[in-house]
């Protein structure tokens, strides 16, 4: 749809300019017919109306004089009706089909209210001009609109519920023109291409979203003779680029196949579109080089190859584009290094082309005569972007994008010289260097700055910030926390030296009025006790203290910050319980105040907070019993209460948690771009951040949080024996109850749990044989049941063996493979079969014998630890247009993070 956005301006403006000018006609004496005048007060009666534009439609009023109403000044009949945008609705009346001279009818923009195209459209044979688009039409697209012979233009675009069986109704359009059927569906159309071309004098072609799955023309060529636009984005084409481009040498001006699954290599005859001045290509899957010939395009002003999977270099020819306003080459796999021609586009204004394995330098010489560039992304690549340290650019950028790419070691000094940037994305691009005395003042009017992972020192304490979204995550800060001026939304300053007492920050009078709803400050040296002005802080969704020096109890007034989703504390010295205003915090789906000094009772009101999905109590002094109200967090996917003092029973209810029974759904990116914009960013890109041990090994969980699924008790006082129910948790991937005081055996039917990875259940009093059904877990890459009472054989014949002695050690009665002891005849218990195992199990676990740990390992990604992929980059870190970034806020950081955004997660 942005795509086509050009041809339809393009389009728009010529004709108002033609039509314009009935509007300001010097009055006439003819007056309009009388019949005219009748049918059109019926047609009015039909329609709702309620902004009242038709109000000069009146009996008493000459209908010459009615707006958007015009008519022939000769013969008084109505010869157009300009109907568009009026919000009109209702029934569109037959009665006008006495306008025996109406060539044109526009009605689009309004709302009919999904009911079909009125047949009787088709009997209006003087019509040479029918606009029905984006008004809410619906139904079988009426045959008899090919009756209209003379039509001209056509205009069923927007209109996403009409559909089509053939388009053997338009082949009488001869004298068609203009033909926009966008939006509506004729997926069962095949021949649709070679219907199309056989109009002469079509110039204009829009079938954008329409579902064609063709674009090949069933007699192997086409015949368009004045083909100017053709807009197919957003189709269904999964086959290579046709190569029937070659009768369009002369005439095609625009062409846009975005968003197809097109395959194979660019044809040349596109190449020889001479008069082309627009390519759309992006997302497809097209692959090969970018042939030198592209020069050849001399009038190319956009051309859009984004998201394919081009490679070899950036042809030098590009260099002849003279015209060229917008390149996006980004997302490909093109190599090489960016030649130096690029440096003669006098027109560009956009040029991305990061994500790319380009390599080499970016000096001044790229950029020789770019005096109009705003957007430039070179970011993702390899290139080193190499220029002195006094270089004063041609250009003034909006939007830089330069992260992961390397500007370092030293600060870009020329910064300093752009007055307009609104983006500036400098993530790891390996700055070490001071950040100079003008940057945090020449900020001030920048929207999104990511500056992280970097080596960037300065002391922050007296600045000011003002972006909107601001990450200096990562780098050498030092100093007290910077103070934020109203527009601040976003600010991490993660993993830096920040220093100083905390309160001295969230109690600062000019941050009172703060609109911040991400403040990370973990990872630094914050010191004191948490403050009791949380009042000031309304807006924050998202807080995260944690890994700082902070003490004191959790204030009665953090209850006051009823918009919280996430609340990190972790490892600090905090001390006392949790204090019962949290309950108050009904949105929060995250808690984590693992490693404090936290005490008391794990209160049983925590069964309400209903949106929670990770509790993380780990490594404190609570007391008491789990209480039974957790089994009612059934969003609940990490329960992590190890290392307190815990006693009682685990509770039987655990099975209730239904997000460890159902899987994490598969994640559908919603995203968007304007391509045409070209504008696409990282911003305010906020990802949840957790440490868990879920394997014995410390391990951070991003993007891939919503895949853990883990309950660890472990080093606590639990009794009693593991609840049976457990197996029913059937998505769980960890679980730790090692170091406890649990007796009985282990649940028999534990091999139900596919998807767990790791199972703990050392030091505990545990008896009986190790149930066969264990060795039907096939992404089991760790296994501890040391130190228990276990007896009997470990069972054969599956990874079991694959785990090392000391998996099993501390069980005076365990033996067999791989512990050192030799089952007796006796201890041996033979044919012995798992309860509730069927056929088809013991057939699967046949299957999976022999691969072994290599299987395992190589799947235990199913809790996706090392998980990223592009789905993700685009949904967070590709933004595309000024306008949108308020758009942005209101939709990602609202939306509750971990449900909205994990629940549509997929693998
Ligand atoms: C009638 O319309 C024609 C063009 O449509 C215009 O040139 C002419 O001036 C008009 N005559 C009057 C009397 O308005
Ligand atoms: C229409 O008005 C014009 C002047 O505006 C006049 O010359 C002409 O005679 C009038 N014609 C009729 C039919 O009234
Ligand atoms: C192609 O179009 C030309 C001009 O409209 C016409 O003369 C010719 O017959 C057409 N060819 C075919 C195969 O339809
Ligand atoms: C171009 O059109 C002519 C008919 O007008 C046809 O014979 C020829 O095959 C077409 N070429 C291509 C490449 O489609
Ligand atoms: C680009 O990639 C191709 C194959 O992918 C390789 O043959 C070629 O040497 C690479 N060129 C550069 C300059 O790295
Ligand atoms: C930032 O610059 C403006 C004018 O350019 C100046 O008035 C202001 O004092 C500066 N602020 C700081 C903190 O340097
Ligand atoms: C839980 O989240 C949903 C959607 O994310 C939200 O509509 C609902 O209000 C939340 N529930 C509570 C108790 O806050
Ligand atoms: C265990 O049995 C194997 C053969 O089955 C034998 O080679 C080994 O010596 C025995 N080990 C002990 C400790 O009895």
């Amino acid at each position: 749809m942005g795509a086509s956005f050009v041809a339809h301006v393009l389009f728009l403006l010529w004709f108002f300019a033609t039509t314009f000018s009935f509007f300001c006609k010097a009055e006439s004496n003819v007056t309009c017919n009388e019949k005219d005048k009748q049918a059109l007060l019926n047609f009015k009666q039909g329609l709702s109306d309620p902004s009242k534009n038709l109000s000069s439609w009146s009996d008493q009023e000459d209908c010459s004089r009615w707006d958007r109403v015009v008519y022939d000044n000769k013969t008084g009949r109505v010869t157009e009706l300009h109907l568009s945008d009026s919000r009109l609705g209702g029934e569109i009346s037959g009665s006008l089909l006495q306008l025996e001279h109406l060539n044109l009818l526009d009605l689009s923009g309004n709302d009919f209210n999904c009911t079909p195209i009125p047949t009787f459209l088709g009997s209006m044979a003087s019509l040479t001009h029918l606009d029905l688009g984006y008004s809410n039409f619906s139904g079988h697209i009426p045959h008899q609109l090919g009756n209209l012979s003379n039509l001209r233009h056509l205009n069923l675009g927007g209109n996403y519920y009409l559909y089509a069986d053939n388009f053997h109704w338009i082949s009488n359009l001869s004298s068609i023109q203009y033909l926009d059927l966008s939006n509506s569906k004729h997926q069962s159309e095949v021949g649709w291409l070679q219907i199309m071309s056989m109009f002469p004098s079509l110039s204009m072609l829009f079938a954008s979203d329409c579902e064609l799955v063709n674009l090949n023309p069933s007699l192997g060529f086409v015949n368009f003779t004045s083909l100017q636009y053709l807009d197919l984005f957003n189709n269904l084409f999964s086959h290579e680029i046709p190569n029937w481009f070659s009768n369009l040498t002369t005439s095609l001006l625009y062409l846009d196949l975005a968003r197809n699954y097109l395959r194979g290599e660019i044809p040349t005859s596109i190449f020889n579109l001479q008069k082309l001045d627009s390519l759309f290509l992006y997302s497809n899957k097209i692959i090969g080089k970018i042939p030198e010939s592209l020069g050849q395009l001399k009038h190319l002003t956009y051309l859009n190859m984004l998201d394919n999977s081009f490679s070899g270099p950036i042809p030098s020819s590009i260099g002849n584009l003279s015209y060229l306003e917008g390149l996006w080459l980004s997302e490909n796999q093109l190599n090489g290094t960016i030649p130096k021609t690029i440096g003669l586009l006098s027109n560009l204004e956009y040029l991305f082309v990061g994500d790319n394995f380009l390599t080499g330098t970016v000096d001044e010489g790229h950029f020789t005569k770019l005096s109009k560039l705003e957007y430039l992304d070179i970011s993702h690549t390899h290139l080193f972007f190499n220029v002195k340290s006094n270089w004063v650019p041609p250009f003034q950028l909006t939007t830089i994008t330069m992260s992961s790419c390397k500007i370092g070691p030293n600060f870009p000094m020329w910064l300093q010289t752009q007055r307009s940037v609104r983006h500036l994305l400098l993530s790891k691009s390996e700055i070490s260097d001071k950040a100079p005395g003008w940057f945090w003042n020449w900020t001030s009017n920048i929207k999104i700055i990511d500056l992280s992972d970097n080596q960037i020192e300065g002391d922050v304490s007296e600045i000011v910030l003002n972006s909107h979204f601001i990450n200096l995550r990562s780098n050498h800060f030092k100093g007290q926390m910077p103070q934020l001026s109203t527009n601040v939304q976003e600010l991490n300053i993660a993993n830096n030296s920040i220093s100083g007492p905390i309160s001295s920050f969230m109690c600062q009078k000019m941050n009172r009025k703060n609109q911040v709803m991400v403040l990370d400050a973990s990872n630094n040296l914050l010191t004191g006790a948490l403050p009791h002005c949380w009042k000031y802080w309304q807006s924050l969704t998202h807080l995260d203290l944690g890994s700082n020096d902070i003490s004191g109890r959790i204030p009665y007034s953090l209850g006051s910050l009823v918009a919280l989703q996430s609340l990190h504390l972790q490892n600090n010295s905090i001390s006392g319980d949790i204090p019962s205003s949290l309950k108050k915090c009904s949105n929060l789906s995250l808690i984590d105040i693992g490693e404090n000094l936290l005490s008391g009772a794990i209160p049983p009101w925590i069964g309400e907070m209903t949106n929670l999905t990770i509790l993380r109590l780990t490594s404190n002094g609570f007391k008491g019993h789990i209480p039974l109200q957790i089994c009612q967090l059934s969003s609940l996917i990490v329960l992590d209460l190890a290392n307190n003092s815990l006693s009682g029973h685990i509770p039987n209810c655990l099975k209730n948690i239904s997000a460890m029974t159902i899987p994490t759904p598969r994640f559908e990116a919603q995203y968007s771009y304007d391509y045409l914009g070209g504008l696409y960013y990282y911003g305010g890109t906020y990802l949840e951040n957790l440490k868990l041990v879920p394997k014995g090994l410390e391990l951070e969980y991003e993007e891939n949080l919503g895949f853990v699924k883990m309950i660890d008790l472990s080093s606590n006082n639990l009794s009693g024996s593991i609840p049976s129910e457990i197996s029913v948790l059937s998505e769980l991937c960890f679980l730790n109850l090692s170091r406890n005081q649990l007796i009985g055996k282990i649940p028999e039917k534990i091999g139900i749990m596919k998807k767990l990875e790791s199972i703990d259940l050392s030091q505990n009093h545990l008896s009986g044989e190790i149930p066969l059904s264990l060795s039907s877990l096939t992404f089991l890459s760790r296994l501890n049941l040391s130190y228990n009472n276990l007896s009997g054989k470990i069972p054969l014949g599956s990874q079991l063996q694959t785990f090392d002695a000391f998996s099993y050690i501390g069980n005076p009665q365990l033996c067999g493979n791989p512990l050192p002891k030799n089952c007796t005849i006796g201890e041996e218990s033979q044919n012995r079969t798992p309860i509730g195992k069927t056929e088809e199990d013991s057939n699967n676990s046949n299957f999976y014998i022999g691969m072994g740990v290599g299987f395992a390992v190589g799947f235990w990604t199913v809790c996706g630890v090392l998980f990223f992929n592009r789905t993700w980059r685009h949904a967070y870190f590709k933004f595309f247009d000024d306008m949108k970034d308020c758009i942005y806020v209101a939709t990602v950081l609202n939306v509750n993070w971990l449900l909205e955004k994990l629940r549509s997660c997929h693998l």
